[in-house]
């Protein structure tokens, strides 16, 4: 039985050694986005749940069975956001934003599904995501992709496949609805009773059915892009165009349509290898997205990417940045006068931006220097009455063993100088 220290299955604790790794993908994502003129949005966790059911789909697993949706105790539907797209919509819409006028924005943050925990798969996961939402052109879909494949690369994930396909317009995706509409309803004695509701209620979410019985009548359902008008079908060979021209490998995979119901135009997916049966790592697409209380909808092209799975990729690839120290000096102190001198010390160090710790207790020096020992220090910097009469520091490099002594006024030159070993 789990025990009540745990979190609740599919939520994590992330320790400090963790986190680092964290940053370093979150850095880059910052870097990354900052040099096509991204700027951060940070909405609310919790939203009225309408933002999600208009512009997700009802129909969609996300909002059926996997939004964390409740009633507050005044009575409001509210959810968790399961994804970050609705709520930049919302947002936008909220600041007066109409169509047409461009904005770039990212998003870092917990996102909240409930699905069934496993490897890359949690309940609460984090997203870093990027909207760029105003303009419809297959260049913005070009350079939204170009930016997601840049990002990758700077932390280290290039081996990695790009799926790319169409939704179309609304309007000029009919044609191909009801086509689907006809290939399954010859076949709806054999699909799961789910997707016997979806040919109903939106014969598109069939295609995302992952029940294995009805892997078969999928594969073999007709060819949706094919069945487009031609408007749809010009834009997406101008996005094939920009990315041959800007060297983008990419597959077009026919039956990528998407979780979720928002898309037109082109929608992706990044799979890489490391993450077992959840191989994907980013998804994105362009979309339509009427918020609730807008007046008209705005159209955007963006992305997000899974850090829990961005990191076990890294982990698979062996790109992994070596945790960084805490701390670098552990400062010793034998009796009282050299322990508040050493208080003094550290504080100096500190503002200085040199991490350190130090025996704020009165211990021994064996239990002092296993404390430094523990926190992994790079040098203990020991302090005794007879140092301090000399006015002198005893250095100790606990990773070499070598020692030297420091004048007093001269600790904070030598952390600033980068720790420079004694002059043999
Ligand atoms: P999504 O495909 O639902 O798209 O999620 C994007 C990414 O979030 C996935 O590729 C995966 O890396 C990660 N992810 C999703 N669910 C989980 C989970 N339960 N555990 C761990 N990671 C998960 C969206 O959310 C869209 N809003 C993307 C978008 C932005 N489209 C346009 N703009």
């Amino acid at each position: 039985m789990a025990s009540h220290s745990e979190p609740i299955p599919g939520f994590a604790d992330l320790f400090p050694a963790e986190c680092q790794e964290w940053r370093t993908v979150e850095e880059a994502a910052r870097q990354v986005f900052a040099s096509y003129a991204y700027g951060e949005l940070r909405t609310p966790i919790l939203e009225r749940s309408e933002v999600f059911l208009h512009s997700l789909g009802n129909e969609t697993d996300v909002v059926q069975k996997e939004m964390y949706a409740f009633e507050d105790r005044g009575g409001r539907h509210l959810a968790l956001r399961p994804e970050g797209t609705a709520g930049v919509m919302r947002a936008l819409a909220n600041l007066g934003v109409v169509d047409g006028e461009e904005h770039r924005v990212y998003y870092l943050g917990p996102m909240f599904r409930g699905e069934r925990p496993a490897a890359g798969r949690r309940r609460q996961f984090h997203q870093i995501g990027v909207e760029c939402v105003g303009r419809v052109s297959p260049g913005h879909d070009v350079e939204c992709l170009a930016m997601l494949l840049h990002f990758l690369d700077s932390i280290g994930i290039t081996q990695r496949t790009l799926l790319l396909n169409t939704r179309g317009t609304a309007e000029d995706r009919e044609p191909a609805r009801l086509a689907l509409r006809d290939y399954f309803a010859g076949h709806l004695a054999a699909l799961c009773p789910d997707c016997q509701r979806r040919h109903e209620t939106n014969v598109w979410r069939i295609l995302d059915c992952k029940v294995p019985t009805c892997q078969p009548i999928i594969v073999a359902a007709p060819d949706t892009a094919a069945l487009l008008g031609q408007p749809s079908r010009d834009y997406f060979a101008q996005v094939c165009a920009g990315l041959d021209a800007l060297g983008i490998p990419y597959q077009v995979e026919k039956r990528l349509v998407r979780g979720l119901d928002y898309y037109c135009h082109t929608v992706f997916e990044v799979i890489a290898e490391g993450l077992g049966a959840q191989n994907t790592l980013a998804g994105g697409g362009r979309y339509e997205i009427q918020p609730p209380g807008g007046k008209r909808s705005l159209a955007g092209v963006g992305f997000a990417a899974g850090v829990e799975r961005l990191l076990l990729v890294r982990a698979h690839l062996g790109c992994q940045t070596p945790p960084a120290r805490l701390v670098s000096c552990y400062l010793v102190s034998l009796g009282a006068a050299a322990q508040a001198h050493q208080v003094r010390l550290a504080q100096t160090l500190r503002q200085a931006g040199i991490p350190v710790m130090l025996d704020l207790e009165g211990r021994g020096m064996k239990a002092q220097m296993k404390a430094a020992n523990r926190c992994q220090a790079r040098y203990a910097l020991i302090l005794g009455d007879n140092e301090l009469t000399a006015g002198q520091m005893l250095v100790r490099d606990l990773d070499s063993g070598v020692q030297q002594t420091l004048p007093l006024t001269g600790v904070l030159e030598w952390a600033k100088a980068g720790y420079p070993a004694p002059v043999a």
